[in-house]
């Protein structure tokens, strides 16, 4: 029988309401150990918590205060998708509640705020700890991941991780938190999207041991949305390259993360280059993936529709497209799973280390931006 675990939702915006609606087409999934329901919801935002309160009718707890949903002994298993100035206060309270957490990214608005939540979780071994990124559960994206895992790609010459977005695009868009130093982070777009490039090298053990990084701030006012113009002081794009030592002499890994990417609406991509096999995904072609043998003779890159070919099975045919809340959703699927004993069907979600390793990464290449160096990259183990 599919085990029912009952969440918590604090944060109601974008994130928490597509967990929402997530959890609302669980059927979709034809084969898992456990689904999600949500009890409990809070937000400061009245607008938002009437949304859940309207549309999903197992929720019987709504409040706009975290301490009170952490209270409630119905809850088990907190999602937790508010701006990051917050994640280290409150990710350390949803663990001395007892209660499994599934943290948004980027983990800690920097490395010294995840270094604060990383003794809670080490506190409680008991409950299950994971970070968002859903993007590789893309069908092609574990095309890459499997072949780049079978070693068949030889020496590897580069790889690329790019999460290429126009959000920024339009300088009389008003400022939100996630154009505000003191909310986002001094980060900028590598707080908000150093993670979707970085979760797939780091498991693949694509660890840098020096990064240099070239930072863009292209727009330093914006509206506020009430007649003024105010600073923007975020970081618009990065390109990261970062050196991974390896048996064959090492090679670059190139990080991608732009809020200004002309032509680009949400693009992930993973490109891999070896020298016996290369491989390609983008969300662009959500269908498709790439690759290249090379045994001497001609270079052809090969092109396959994939469809809906997923990690976990759904009633949606194999030759459909598949899309970024069947992502999430994939992405929940391999979380739920943890929860109920099982192995994510061998592609879990982000976890501490890795998160925390990901900070080593983005603390080091914010300060080889800002300095014009190239620094070391400083992993601490948990
Ligand atoms: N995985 C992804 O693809 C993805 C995409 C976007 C954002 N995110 C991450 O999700 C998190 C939230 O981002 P979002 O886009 O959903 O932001 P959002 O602004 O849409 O939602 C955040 C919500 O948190 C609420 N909030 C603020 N302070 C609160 C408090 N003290 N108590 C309760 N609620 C409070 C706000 O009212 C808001 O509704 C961030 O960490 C962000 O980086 C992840």
């Amino acid at each position: 029988m599919t085990q029912v675990v009952k969440f918590g939702v604090i944060g109601c915006g974008l994130m928490g309401r597509e967990f929402a609606s997530t959890a609302a087409r669980w059927l979709h999934l034809t084969d898992t150990k456990a689904r999600p329901e949500i009890v409990a919801v809070c937000d400061l935002n009245p607008a938002l918590t009437d949304w859940f309160d309207a549309n999903v009718p197992t929720v019987s707890q709504v409040t706009d205060d975290y301490k009170a949903l952490l209270a409630n002994p119905e809850v088990e298993a907190v999602y937790c998708a508010v701006p990051h100035n917050l994640h280290a206060q409150m990710y350390p309270d949803i663990l001395a509640a007892g209660k499994h957490l599934f943290g948004e990214k980027p983990f800690g608005i920097d490395a010294e705020a995840n270094a604060t939540i990383q003794p809670a979780i080490s506190a409680h071994p008991e409950l299950l700890v994971r970070c968002s990124s859903e993007m590789p559960f893309y069908p092609g994206a574990q095309k890459v991941i499997n072949l780049a895992r079978s070693g068949e790609l030889g020496a590897i010459i580069e790889v690329e991780a790019a999460f290429l977005h126009s959000s920024d695009m339009n300088p009389n868009k008003a400022i939100n938190w996630k154009r505000m130093v003191d909310v986002n982070g001094a980060y900028g777009c590598m707080g908000d999207l150093g993670m979707h490039v970085l979760h797939v090298p780091l498991r693949l053990g694509w660890r840098p041991s020096s990064v240099s990084a070239a930072l863009v701030n292209r727009f330093h006012t914006r509206p506020d949305g009430k007649g003024n113009t105010v600073p923007c002081g975020t970081w618009d794009n990065a390109t990261i390259t970062g050196h991974v030592d390896d048996a064959d002499g090492g090679f670059p890994l190139v990080l991608k993360t732009w809020r200004i990417a002309p032509g680009h609406s949400n693009t992930w991509s993973l490109r891999v280059l070896g020298t016996r096999k290369s491989a390609y995904f983008s969300t662009q072609n959500p269908r498709q993936w790439q690759w290249m043998d090379y045994d001497g003779g001609a270079q052809v890159w090969q092109v396959e529709d994939l469809g809906f070919q997923t990690l976990f099975p759904a009633i949606t045919g194999a030759i459909f497209e598949f899309g970024f809340p069947d992502a999430l959703q994939q992405m929940w699927a391999a979380f739920l799973d943890e929860l109920a004993g099982g192995d994510a069907h061998g592609f879990h979600c982000v976890t501490p280390q890795e998160a925390a390793d990901h900070h080593a990464v983005l603390s080091a290449a914010l300060k080889a931006g800002t300095q014009r160096t190239v620094e070391p990259v400083t992993y601490t183990g948990l």
